[in-house]
């Protein structure tokens, strides 16, 4: 890179677009309009949901920013004009209207440097081209399994883009520990007309189940576990339903449990399910893309009891660690278990024989070639604040969901779903004297209603046969008065539509 004076190149005189779009010095004025333009929108903290535009109306706001000088430059007007659109038009997950998404906002540290490294790219998958970010893999690694009470080496962790990604890898090499031709000769190596499947709770995320149909499994071999009261895998039941697919032709290989579930933050009995998991041979997967998270904290990780002894884990770290998207950790108990997913040669990306640089890459251990070092920006998280700023938000977010479920259970006109079990919290708008709207049809219009008044975003989840309001708790800044003053917005949606 260059100042934008330094216009002569190989072949002569550059392009003068060249050597302003690619410069030093346009750097240093784009960053600096984007620090005031973030700087301000971070800085109002009213209490905001979100604008939601007509899609024709955005495409035309967006398109009347289209340069239409095909030789255009770094216009500062424009670019400024462009951050406000994305920043206006987003979910605004630092203000205290926010309650409704897994997306957290992020620690400016973390989010800063995810900056430095989409400028100075080294994608993470090699040795050679992303150092840093393969310590870090080794170091979070390490971390983490001080707190699984793993023996160092034992194990292994791959860093992936997203918890879709964790959780197919994961399930990529359970099955391929299961049928071990299946790599080479696919699934039809199997004659002996029986099928595979995994055993889900019924509230598990849609990934695992569209993993299920890119393995190769097929979505009715994908046996659906009962659930308790609180939607947590009733395990007693997991076992008849389990042995009942075999009696059906059907070899479960993998049992997959949630830490905690998407809709309800539900965190399954883990300990019962290893035990069921080593009893019959089965591989235990926990997906924790949201809660696994809660091994960082003393006081929480209680909750995770058991998920230690699974065979493979994911934790989203850009869900509950406050870092960019997407920066997932899959975990295997069992170091060789890596390397069951994938099996590649290619030598113009993987060394022969291995040398210890080369040995703790993940490029074999993963889907992507090209990977964003997202891993690094929570080695830095760590490494600055260590984990109790983690933990205490967590706690903090914890504590304010239970908060809002003693809150909401004391309305009249409100009912709770369950107990929250994370920072997650399910419950419906239930007016005493009944209203001509049908139970669930009501909660979906009120949550579209309060979403166009724009002041908070709330979800909307079905927990079993019934549609309810979920809140999620991801700001720490939030009170009680802000919940407070979310039930009087549901109360005055409700009039709206129509409810007495
Ligand atoms: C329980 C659970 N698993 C997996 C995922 C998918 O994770 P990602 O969005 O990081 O791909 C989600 C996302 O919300 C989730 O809640």
């Amino acid at each position: 890179m260059t100042s934008v004076d330094s216009r002569v190149g190989a072949f002569g005189e550059l392009p003068h677009v060249f050597s302003e779009a690619f410069s030093v010095l346009t750097f240093e004025r784009a960053a600096a309009l984007a620090v005031q333009c973030l700087t301000r929108h971070l800085d109002s903290n009213d209490r905001r949901g979100v604008t939601l535009q007509e899609p024709a109306d955005l495409i035309a706001q967006a398109r009347a920013l289209m340069s239409s000088d095909p030789h255009g430059d770094f216009d500062e007007q424009r670019f400024t004009h462009i951050i406000d659109l994305y920043l206006r038009t987003g979910i605004q997950v630092h203000t205290t209207g926010y309650m409704g998404r897994q997306f957290s906002s992020v620690a400016p540290a973390a989010g800063v440097f995810d900056m430095v490294s989409a400028m100075a790219p080294q994608p993470a998958s090699f040795y050679e081209a992303g150092q840093l970010a393969n310590v870090a893999d080794s170091i979070m690694a390490q971390e983490f399994a001080a707190l699984l009470g793993w023996a160092p080496n034992q194990f292994d962790m791959v860093a992936t883009s997203g918890g879709a990604l964790g959780n197919l890898t994961a399930l990529l090499a359970a099955r391929n520990r299961f049928v071990p031709q299946a790599w080479t000769e696919g699934l039809q190596s199997r004659s002996d007309g029986r099928r595979l499947g995994i055993a889900v709770g019924a509230d598990s995320h849609y990934s695992v189940s569209r993993a299920a149909g890119v393995l190769g499994i097929g979505e009715n071999c994908v046996v659906r576990l009962p659930l308790d009261d609180q939607r947590r895998i009733r395990v007693h039941d997991a076992v008849t339903v389990i042995d009942q697919a075999a009696r059906d032709g059907i070899d479960i290989f993998c049992l997959v449990a949630s830490a905690g579930t998407t809709a309800t933050g539900s965190i399954d009995p883990l300990d019962e399910l290893a035990d069921l998991a080593s009893e019959r041979g089965l591989w235990l997967h926990v997906d924790g893309a949201h809660s696994a998270s809660f091994l960082v904290s003393e006081r929480l990780r209680p909750r995770l009891r058991g998920i230690e002894r699974a065979d493979s884990f994911i934790l989203d770290a850009h869900k509950t660690l406050f870092v960019p998207a997407a920066c997932t950790l899959l975990f295997y108990r069992e170091a060789l278990s890596s390397q069951l997913a994938f099996e590649q040669v290619a030598s113009y990306v993987f060394d022969e024989p291995y040398s210890e640089a080369s040995r703790m890459e993940s490029g074999g251990k993963n889907l992507e070639c090209t990977k964003r070092p997202s891993i690094v920006n929570l080695w830095l998280l760590w490494s600055m604040y260590g984990r109790q700023l983690l933990a205490s938000k967590l706690e903090t977010l914890v504590d304010l969901t239970d908060m809002a479920h003693g809150l909401i259970s004391a309305q009249a006109d409100f009912r709770v779903l369950h107990t929250p079990q994370s920072n997650i919290l399910c419950f419906q708008y239930a007016p005493a004297g009944g209203t001509v709207w049908d139970r669930d049809s009501l909660q979906s219009a009120l949550r579209d209603k309060v979403r166009s008044r724009g002041n908070f975003l709330i979800s909307k989840a079905d927990v079993g046969d019934e549609r309810a309001l979920r809140l999620v708790m991801m700001n720490h800044e939030i009170t009680e008065p802000d919940v407070r003053a979310l039930l009087d917005e549901i109360r005055e949606a409700a009039r709206e539509i129509g409810v007495e």
